[in-house]
Order: C-alpha cells, then sequence, then structure tokens
C-alpha cells in the first residue's frame, strides 16, 4: 500500500501531538494534585441523620485553622446550608467538606475553587480545600436532581 507523503507528514503530526497531550495531562495532574474522588466511606442511606458523621451537621472547628463541615444533599437544599446565613471562615482556613445525598444523586461545586464532585446516596464524599483568597464562594448543586434544583445552593464568605 502506497501512502501518500502527505500523509505520512500528517500522520506524524498526529502522533507527537498525541504524545504531547500525554505528556501536558501527565504534567498538569502531578504539579496540580489534580485526582479523582473516591469514596471514603459508605452509610446506610435509610435513617442517616442517626449515622455518624451525619448525625451532627454543620461547621465544626477541628484544630487551629482547620474545619468540618458536614452536610447532607436533599432534595432540594444542602442541609444544614441556609441561603441567608452564609457559613463564616478566616482567610487561609482549611475546610474538609464530608457530604453524601439521602435521596438521589446531587453534584457539590464550591464556585472558584477545585471543590468539584458528585454525592450520591449510601456512599461518603471528602474534598479538602484551603480558602487562602478572601471572597465570598458559591456553594451549588450542579447535578439536575429534580423540579428545584436550582434553589440548592449557599454561600462561604471568607474574611
Ligand atoms: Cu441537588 Cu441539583
Amino acid at each position: 500500500m502506497k501512502v501518500h507523503s502527505l500523509e505520512k507528514i500528517y500522520l506524524a503530526l498526529c502522533a507527537v501531538l498525541i504524545v504531547l497531550g500525554v505528556i501536558a495531562i501527565g504534567a498538569s495532574v502531578f504539579s496540580h494534585g489534580v485526582h479523582l474522588v473516591g469514596p471514603s466511606g459508605s452509610v446506610n442511606a435509610a435513617g442517616i441523620a442517626k449515622q455518624a458523621p451525619f448525625d451532627q451537621l454543620g461547621l465544626k472547628q477541628t484544630g487551629d485553622g482547620q474545619y468540618e463541615m458536614t452536610m447532607l444533599g436533599q432534595m432540594w437544599q444542602w442541609n444544614p446550608i441556609k441561603q441567608q446565613e452564609p457559613l463564616t471562615v478566616p482567610a487561609g482556613s482549611t475546610i474538609t467538606f464530608k457530604a453524601t445525598s439521602s435521596d438521589v444523586i446531587h453534584g457539590l461545586m464550591v464556585r472558584g475553587t477545585n471543590i468539584n464532585a458528585m454525592i450520591i446516596p449510601g456512599q461518603i464524599t471528602e474534598l479538602t480545600y484551603t480558602f487562602d483568597k478572601p471572597g465570598e464562594y458559591l456553594i451549588v448543586c450542579h447535578e439536575y436532581c429534580g423540579a428545584f434544583h436550582q434553589e440548592m445552593y449557599g454561600k462561604l464568605v471568607v474574611s
């Protein structure tokens, strides 16, 4: 089979681009600490409010500049976040979000951070982020979960 010389150049360019793409993905994964979120435990979706850590929802300080936010995705709110009462932490705080769902799949995203994961019934998802920049961070559900999906939001104020 005769391969035209222009086709050979095109194939070589494709091979180079594939190799560069793989290198770029690998470099960004290692330099930015990108990783897939794995389950960090499971809970029985029935009677979830009686099982640790979801028997005590909310923002708790666990150390100097360390916080834990335990929350439950429920149609249609991030329990116990109230839209009119933002969570507040000082700049430089590290928050570990522990979340699960009591009904359907939700999506937890904190705008402007890499907090972004599906929240699956029965599975505990844990994500940690250090909020160095003061400002307002929107907490949203980014997985369509029914009629009032757009109401699943709250605010975090880093001061
Ligand atoms: Cu929960 Cu959309």
